[in-house]
Parts: C-alpha cells; sequence; structure tokens
C-alpha cells in the first residue's frame, strides 16, 4: 500500500480498513490479517503508557515505535503520528520532526488540526512529506474541549470542519481522519473532497475507518468510547491465562513432565 494506492480506494470505492499498532509483534498479526494501513498513533500515551492523554508523548517515543513498526511492516503503509508540540510550534520544526518520522520508516505522517496548520501541511507537502490531516475531536485539544466530546455538532461548527478539510486538502494533504464527528457532516465532508476520509466515530460515510487496535482487541476497558466495536476479547484471554498459570504453579501443576528436560 502507497499513498498513491490510498487515493486510488477512494477513486475505486474501496473502503480503507487501518489500525494503530506500537510494536513489531503487532504489526506482523495486523498484516497476516490483510490490513494494508497501520497508524503508530500516539494513543500509545494512553494505551501503552497508561497517562490520561496523548499530550506527554515525545518525538523521540513515537519514532521509537514508529521504528519498531516499520521495521516489522512489510507490505503495509506506515503513518506515524506527530506529538503535541512537534509540529505546532513553528514550520521549520513541524518540517524537520515529520522528516525525522520518514527517516525512522514511516511512509506517512499525521497531524491535528484544520486550517491553522495548512501551513505546515504544505511545506511538509512541498518537502515530499506526506500528511494526513486529523479533524474533529482532535486529542492534542484535550483541555481545550474540557474533555473527549464530539465535535463539528450544529451548523457553524460543522460548517468550520469543512472548511479546515478543504484548507487542508488545498495545502496537500493525501487523506483526513475524522474523529467524533456526527455522521453526516463526515459523510458532507466525505462527498465534498477527493482525498480519502478516515473515520473513527464518523459515522459509515468515510472512505475509511480506523479503530485504536488494544480497543479493536478489547484489551484496553479503562474507557470505551462508544465508537469502539471490541472484536475480541483479549483481556479476559489473557486474564484467565494467567490466572491458570498461577494457579498450576502454586498446585505444582505445572511445569509436569512434557515441559521438562530429560
Ligand atoms: O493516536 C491515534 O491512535 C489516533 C487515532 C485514534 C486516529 O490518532
Amino acid at each position: 500500500m502507497t499513498v498513491p494506492d490510498l487515493q486510488k480506494c477512494k477513486r475505486d470505492g474501496r473502503k480503507i480498513a487501518v489500525v494503530t499498532a506500537y510494536d513489531a509483534l503487532f504489526a506482523r498479526i495486523v498484516e497476516q490479517a490483510g490490513i494494508d494501513v497501520i497508524l503508530v498513533g500516539d494513543s500509545l500515551g494512553v494505551v501503552v503508557q497508561g497517562k490520561p492523554n496523548t499530550l506527554s508523548v515525545t518525538m523521540e517515543e513515537m519514532l521509537y515505535h514508529t521504528r519498531l513498526v516499520a521495521g516489522a511492516a512489510q507490505r503495509s503503509l506506515v503513518i506515524g503520528d506527530m506529538p503535541f508540540l512537534s509540529y505546532q510550534v513553528n514550520r521549520e520544526e513541524a518540517v524537520r520532526n515529520a522528516g525525522r518520522f520518514l527517516q525512522a520508516g514511516a511512509h506517512a505522517v499525521k497531524l491535528e488540526g484544520g486550517a491553522a496548520v495548512a501551513d505546515r501541511v504544505e511545506a511538509m507537502a512541498n518537502a515530499g512529506i506526506p500528511v494526513i490531516g486529523h479533524l474533529g475531536m482532535t486529542p492534542q485539544s484535550v483541555q481545550l474541549y474540557g474533555g473527549y466530546r464530539v465535535q463539528g455538532k450544529g451548523k457553524d461548527r460543522a460548517q468550520q470542519v469543512l472548511e479546515d478539510a478543504r484548507a487542508l486538502q488545498a495545502a496537500g494533504a493525501a487523506a483526513l481522519v475524522l474523529e467524533a464527528i456526527p455522521a453526516g457532516l463526515a459523510k458532507a465532508v466525505t462527498e465534498a473532497m477527493t482525498i480519502p476520509t478516515i473515520g473513527i466515530g464518523a459515522g459509515p460515510h468515510c472512505d475509511g475507518q480506523v479503530l485504536v487496535l488494544y480497543d479493536l482487541l478489547g484489551l484496553f476497558d479503562e474507557f470505551v468510547p462508544k465508537f469502539v466495536k471490541p472484536y475480541g476479547h483479549l483481556k479476559g484471554d489473557a486474564l484467565q491465562a494467567l490466572c491458570r498459570y498461577k494457579d498450576e504453579v502454586e498446585k505444582g501443576l505445572f511445569p509436569s513432565d512434557s515441559e521438562s528436560y530429560h
């Protein structure tokens, strides 16, 4: 999967499945499932690092996880998520940091924001760096929202999202993530764009969907937004396995003869 392939998916009406991954093991499993776009999301701050939000995730941490995923992925498009303060300060820093993701093995970067970051998107695109925009509920603005809340509700706010989408596309964005906005608005944005939209909590009309891997697998259950569908129950499976192991060690049942050398 390449960036131009993403555009082709939209033209051909082929839906794009995207998931996050943060390490080599899961990157390989994701690829085995035939999912060909992997986002190394700054959501790792919450699901891997156990923080309350993504704001403390650093460039070095993102590059480390990007290297793990990109080193394992053979065919997937790997997108590196630019962390808080890696692109907001100025254009030069934004381009330099975006370039570091490509040097770490990513094929594209993602950043949050609309018209306000369009100049950064343009500068990155001019430097040959494919950029994915991210609109709607952008987690790096959680303090501004006062919590994780649906965005783009009401005529004016919906219009703002649409204008931001247009500004990002005009600046050269390769695709857009639309997070936690009404399905009707996501449909309008998707129809107005020539670049693909990837929804998360944005209804069924986007050109593709993305979920956080640990949410999808049922591994992370501390906070489950309405838009998450757990396709597995890995936390329950892990707990069960660990309890059985503990029980068997304590009863002297593990290791048995078949796990012993003679
Ligand atoms: O960080 C992340 O995983 C994301 C997705 C939820 C879109 O930005």
